[in-house]
């Protein structure tokens, strides 16, 4: 057996092997998988933008117009009439002084990150935060402090604990991705005002779910102009695909000249970008479709708090039902999927250990009558397998907590961000 047969056979047995799975089709609320038909429930396509008709007409037309691909970097001979047109509705949408677009949300925290703090400098980082932003905090060389999830008395902490002399980053996600919660946005703008540190905020799942026209949780909570940078991605409420860093003119040019994933990666494509400038254009022209996700999250929310989950109500569209172990988790996607409902498993190292779950995405182009019906097909598929629906909180504060979190002022937080599938794998195998 090769050593790469032998790995992804652990992968198999511990519960944590991956498989890509074949949809047919354009992301809307029911999708051929696999060549079967289910309602797709794990969607980041929140607004049904993605497969919107003007959104698919306007990204055609840019492929007619200027080509399908950007043909190099931003900085050598990428940036297009395009790039620059969606930059500057992008900020003004924002309020804020200027736009960069990047290639992704991976590239963009990457990238920003990187540029904004290094060797000598701190991170302060939510534990809870997204893949990407562990990522660039990890390459950028800087120290980094994980302070408990949206825990603002626990970042006070490690900031007096850990401010040094460098330059001082705190980043968050917006609303948490495999969660749906918000960060304390006010205490962490507040706290870095008092500790002189840099905020960044990826608003990657709040764009199109909060905020005045779907603006973001940073206008939501009135903090526009009062966060350094504020990173947006194209992928998910904007149905498309690439990034954008809404901040100052002065770090927008600091980022073009020091963030690597931006120099030395190709620009997003014409059609990414028109496709983006649709979606923007149709949801300030129709700020009701954000209306109808709350809809939909209160129906899905509402459906599933009578069949027994502890959901509570709320117009969040990210419901994880929390299962526990990875491989129960894995049962239950399969029951449900049985059953024509499509929520896929989250496991570690996306999720921390023993908190595997099913990471449901509501929806605007969902009926009620879909989501009702997709609440019920879960609920039974938990009791069929003998798993409780009542046991599957959605608050992260169910999370088993770890020892050392016990106490705020007696614990030390952890110094690096800590999941990654090698870890993973080496937990399992000690015990
Ligand atoms: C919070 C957060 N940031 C960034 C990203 C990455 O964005 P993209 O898919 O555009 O690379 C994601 C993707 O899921 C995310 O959840």
């Amino acid at each position: 057996m090769s050593e790469i047969e032998a790995r992804l056979a652990e992968l198999e047995q511990l519960g944590l092997h991956r498989r890509l799975r074949l949809i047919s089709g354009p992301q809307g609320p029911r999708v051929l998988l696999d060549g079967k038909p289910v309602l797709l429930l794990c969607s980041n396509n929140y607004l049904g933008l993605a497969d919107h008709p003007r959104v698919r007409e306007a990204a055609a037309e840019a492929a007619m117009r200027w080509g399908v691909g950007a043909g190099a970097s931003r900085l050598v001979s990428g940036t297009m009439t395009i790039h620059r047109r969606l930059e500057e509705r992008l900020a003004e949408w924002e309020g804020s002084e200027s736009c960069v677009l990047f290639g992704s949300g991976y590239l963009a925290n990457i990238g920003v990150i990187g540029a904004l703090a290094g060797k000598g400098d701190t991170i302060f980082s939510d534990e809870l935060n997204h893949a990407s932003i562990i990522d660039g905090a990890r390459l950028s060389k800087a120290q980094v402090v994980v302070y408990r999830h949206a825990d603002s008395e626990h970042l006070h902490w490690c900031l007096r604990r850990h401010g040094g002399t460098g330059r001082q980053l705190i980043v968050t996600d917006a609303v948490f991705s495999m969660d749906g919660d918000i960060a304390p946005l006010q205490d962490i703008v507040e706290l870095a005002q008092e500790h002189g540190a840099r905020t960044i905020v990826d608003e990657a799942h709040a764009t199109g779910l909060l905020g005045p026209g779907g603006r973001g949780a940073v206008a939501e909570a009135g903090l526009q102009g009062e966060v350094d940078v504020l990173i947006g991605t194209l992928s998910k409420s904007l149905g498309s695909y690439g990034a954008y860093v809404c901040t100052s003119a002065e770090l927008s040019d600091y980022l073009i000249n020091t963030a690597r994933s931006l120099i030395f990666s190709t620009a997003p494509g014409p059609p990414a970008i028109a496709g983006a400038l649709a979606a923007l254009d149709l949801l300030q022209e129709r700020p009701h479709r954000v209306e109808r996700l709350h809809a939909a999250a209160r129906a899905l929310r509402g459906a599933l708090a009578k069949e027994g989950f502890p959901i509570e109500p709320s117009e969040m569209p990210i419901v994880p039902l929390v299962v526990g172990e990875e491989r129960d988790a894995l049962r239950m996607c399969k029951a449900a999927l049985s059953k024509g409902v499509f929520a896929q498993a989250i496991r570690p190292p996306t999720v921390p250990a023993g908190t595997s779950r099913l990471r449901l995405a509501a929806m605007a182009s969902h009926t009620p009558v879909e989501l009702r019906q997709a609440a019920k097909t879960l609920g039974e598929a938990a009791r069929t397998l003998g798993l409780d629906p009542a046991s599957m909180g959605s608050r992260p504060a169910n999370r088993p907590r770890r020892p050392e979190e016990e106490d705020v002022d007696q614990q030390e937080p952890a110094m690096d961000a800590p999941f990654d599938i090698e870890r993973e794998i080496r937990i399992r195998r000690a015990a």
